[in-house]
């Protein structure tokens, strides 16, 4: 496993950068270290959209954007959803994500 860099910017505007390792997913390094707004309801099963994030763009490039039941659990959520939404819970960081930047999105 590598060590990584992740950086989340919560709702108050307040930058959370956090230490991580390849196979974790993203919204592991954020609900472990307290990050407001992940709360990941569902333990990562993709089913509870409480763990929203919108990707900087130059990072979902490379993140790429969600799977099928990703996109459908992404569309139960109405405007809040954008191009950039993601679900944490489904972004195993890799080394090639090492810096990425989210935003953490308003509550479902
Ligand atoms: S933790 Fe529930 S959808 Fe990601």
């Amino acid at each position: 496993m590598t060590a990584l860099k992740v950086s989340f910017t919560e709702q108050s505007g307040e930058v959370k950068t956090l230490s991580a390792l390849t196979g974790q997913t993203l919204m592991e390094v954020g609900r472990d270290n307290g990050v407001a707004g992940i709360l990941a309801d569902c333990g990562g099963s993709c089913s509870c959209a409480t763990c929203h994030v919108y990707v900087d763009p130059e990072w979902f490039k490379i993140t790429g954007g969600p799977d099928q039941v990703e996109t459908e659990v992404l569309e139960l959520l109405g405007d809040i959803a954008l191009p950039n939404s993601r679900l944490s819970c489904q972004i195993r960081l890799s080394p090639e994500l090492d810096g990425i930047t989210v935003t953490v999105a308003p509550p479902p």
